[in-house]
């Protein structure tokens, strides 16, 4: 079967798509992510509505592992996916016919659910004829606060960011400095050396029994704590360069807590919390600084820091980025809290982004378990 059988598109590629469509109309783009333990679809146009957006959290699943469990979190994501999809066009009041483009995660990811949210949106694409994009999962988070971004309080303020653009990308998986030039145009300023921010976050709260996901409540707990009352160490702050490494204060954290005897009070865990919070923040702001002066940075002139990915909800984080970037002269942006982990409208998004640029699918691709954004 030749290629455009398998995937019937009315538009090539490098065809540029006007903002518009049908006299004026705003493009409508169906998007739908399942690279991890959410299945999600929504439904936004290209200016800047989500009219739908359905979220379906696997969290208490997976929340007895303390974890992800990947096998499980594939299967859910079967059972979900249809109903997801159907109640986002419920809520949009629209039919499969009124979209213009359909857009998916085509990793990285776990793959089985990857698998089932790109097998989910090929079968629309092709039973419909509808373009289909192929969206990186941390470009859907790159791109998202330029559909809807906030202050560091996360208030409702609505505006969005304009390239190039700095971001500090910290997620469950990843962990990286950005320069953002375009979309699809990436430049790594620095990322971690082993584990990722969410991850750390996901480990101590592990340890001190506070269950799954951890930065949630391990933000709220260090809202209450003494960020000196543990000495975190600061890893690579003392050397030059913007990569990160969090596998240092993991072990720091285990060996704090050898020697404190089981259960933990209160004021104990919400002083670690804090402790353990403040030593990520102080990384990610050293880093940040010394990006602030890479050659590549001080060229471009970024307008805006930006935080995304899950750990973007952190408000020490967010509070402390916000601080630095007016000690730059920029301006701070961070998608609302509902857009920082893992979300549909950050996939139709980053699909209605990729498509004006006429970034649509000519032929069937394997979704992919890793996909720097690099290699975009
Ligand atoms: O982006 P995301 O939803 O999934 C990935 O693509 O990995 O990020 C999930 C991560 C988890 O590690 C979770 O603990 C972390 O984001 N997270 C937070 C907060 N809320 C979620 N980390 C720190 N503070 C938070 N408030
Ligand atoms: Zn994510």
């Amino acid at each position: 079967m030749s290629d455009d059988k398998l995937i019937r598109l009315d538009m090539g590629k490098n065809v540029y798509h006007e903002h518009n469509v049908d006299g004026g109309r705003p493009i409508l783009c169906l998007g739908i992510e399942s690279s991890c333990d959410e299945t999600s679809a929504a439904i936004v146009d290209s200016d800047r509505n989500i009219l739908a957006h359905i979220i379906y959290s696997q969290i208490p699943e997976h929340q007895k592992y303390g974890g992800v469990v990947p096998e499980l979190a594939a299967r859910a994501h079967i059972l979900a996916i249809d109903e997801v999809v159907r109640q986002t066009l419920d809520k949009a009041n629209k039919k499969i016919s009124d979209i213009d483009v359909i857009a998916a995660t085509a990793g990285p990811g776990l793959i089985g659910g990857v698998l089932v949210g790109w097998m989910a949106a090929t079968g629309i694409a092709q039973s419909t004829g509808k373009p289909l994009v192929a969206v990186n999962h941390l470009e859907g988070h790159a791109l998202v606060p330029r559909l809807q971004a906030t202050s560091a309080s996360g208030s409702d303020e609505d505006s969005s960011v304009d390239f190039p653009y700095l971001l500090m990308l910290a997620s469950g998986g990843h962990c990286q400095i950005l320069l953002v030039r375009n979309v699809g145009e990436y430049e790594l300023i620095g990322q971690t050396l082993d584990d990722s921010a969410g991850e750390a976050f996901d480990k101590v709260a592990k340890m001190l029994g506070l269950g799954y996901p951890g930065g949630p409540i391990v933000d709220k707990c260090a809202k209450l704590g003494n960020p000196t009352a543990f000495e975190f160490p600061r890893p690579l702050c003392d050397k030059p360069g913007c990569d990160f490494s969090f596998s240092g204060i993991k072990t720091a954290a285990r060996t704090f807590l050898a020697k404190i005897p089981a259960p933990y009070s209160e004021k104990v865990i919400n002083d670690f919390c804090a402790s353990f919070q403040a030593s990520v923040v102080d990384c990610i702001i050293n880093r940040l600084n010394h990006a602030m002066h890479d050659d590549r940075v001080l060229t471009a002139q970024p307008k805006t820091l930006v935080v995304a990915g899950g750990v973007a909800k952190n408000s020490a984080i967010r509070s402390a980025m916000e601080q630095l970037a007016g000690r730059y002269n920029m301006q701070f942006a961070a998608p609302p809290m509902s857009l920082c982990t893992d979300n549909g409208a950050m996939i139709a998004w980053a699909g209605l982004e990729n498509y004006k640029l006429g970034k649509v699918l000519t032929k069937p691709i394997a979704p992919r378990p890793r996909w720097p954004l690099t290699e975009l």
